[in-house]
């Protein structure tokens, strides 16, 4: 009979026993796996872990203050690497969808890269692989993916010779969660949408700016704030805005404005691989249209996405 109490003395225990006095070093993303991983072997072994959260300039509006605040809460011994302006970059001028992913995991590796090597005498490398992950072999989600997806590319950066450590690879999406309420991690890392790796890169179509990604990041505040306030994001599986490499014709007062259109997105899922797209009121849709277009400047259309998967995917990139 499964508990997760259970769980995680067995896990707790047999991660001791493995690891012993050994160091670990970790990439945490802000989603569930990897916190909850991060978690048990923190109780395993402390700060014999070393936690490495990236800020890549493509995450949430304020998301690396407020997560490497929670991490810092939950007792983690993790390190904040502000690489903004690395990604920005490795972005420069890159349009092409599997292009941009590419520089993106590729620059996670270096910035990962530089970190473990401070870490005198890592042995271990800790990851947040659930049991669905291993089934497919490629992770879609996490630092765990970029790496994964780079494994073939040949002269291995030095972390991925260390030994790996997944202490989830047993656990599907739900029991991650159950484990992770068990050990007090707050409800704000537990409940989180799945968010892609590469991050706002694949929602702003065509070439990454910090321009884009500062007005992407508003549009997806107020949308993501709206749920939450409505009592929707519980509901949504994953939700998103997108920012459109098109202008559209608008008016604001007496003036014609030529200004970018935004969609929204909001799908439900199980596992990522079919999604619907969600009924969302008409009212909610109509009042967070008129905060974003009111609010963000250089925004005077919103449309909603209203595509399944198949065949259209949950990202637009
Ligand atoms: P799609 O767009 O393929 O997305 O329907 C399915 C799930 O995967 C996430 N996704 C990614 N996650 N790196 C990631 O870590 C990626 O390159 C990537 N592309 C899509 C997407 O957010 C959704 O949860």
């Amino acid at each position: 009979d499964w508990t997760s109490d259970i769980f995680i003395d067995a896990t707790v225990s047999d991660l001791k026993e493995k690891i012993g006095d050994d160091k670990v070093v970790m990439g945490l993303s802000g989603g569930v796996d990897s916190s909850v991983a991060a978690t048990l072997i923190d109780r395993a072994i402390g700060d014999n872990l070393t936690c490495v959260f990236v800020d890549n300039g493509l995450l949430r509006k304020n998301e690396y203050e407020e997560v490497l605040d929670s991490y810092k809460h939950m007792g983690l011994n993790v390190i904040g690497v502000d690489s903004k302006q690395r990604f920005y970059d490795a972005l420069l001028g890159l349009s092409d969808p599997e292009e941009k992913r590419k520089a993106i995991g590729k620059t996670f590796i270096e910035v990962f890269d530089d970190e473990a090597h401070k870490i005198e005498g890592v042995k271990w490398l800790g990851q947040g692989t659930i049991y669905p992950d291993v089934i497919e072999s490629v992770s879609v989600n996490g630092p765990s993916a970029t790496i994964k997806s780079h494994h073939n590319v040949g002269g291995l950066p030095d972390f991925m010779k260390l030994k790996v450590v997944e202490p989830l690879n047993t656990l599907f999406k739900d029991g991650v969660r159950e484990v992770g309420r068990a050990l007090e991690i707050p409800e704000n890392i537990i409940g989180r949408h799945p968010f892609p790796g590469p991050g706002l890169a694949i929602r702003i179509l065509g070439d990454i700016t910090p321009e884009k990604v500062a007005t992407l990041q508003e549009v997806d505040h107020i949308f993501i704030k709206g749920l939450k306030d409505n009592g929707l994001y519980d509901d949504v599986w994953q939700a998103g805005a997108v920012l459109l490499p098109i202008q559209s014709v608008g008016v604001m007062g007496d003036e014609r404005t030529y200004e970018r259109v935004v969609a929204l997105r909001a799908v439900t899922s199980v596992d990522g691989m079919t999604a619907d797209w969600v009924h969302l009121p008409y009212e909610f849709l109509g009042n967070i249209s008129n905060e974003i277009i009111n609010k963000v400047k250089g925004v005077n259309r919103v449309v909603y996405d209203i595509s399944s998967k198949p065949p259209a995917t949950i990202e637009w990139e």
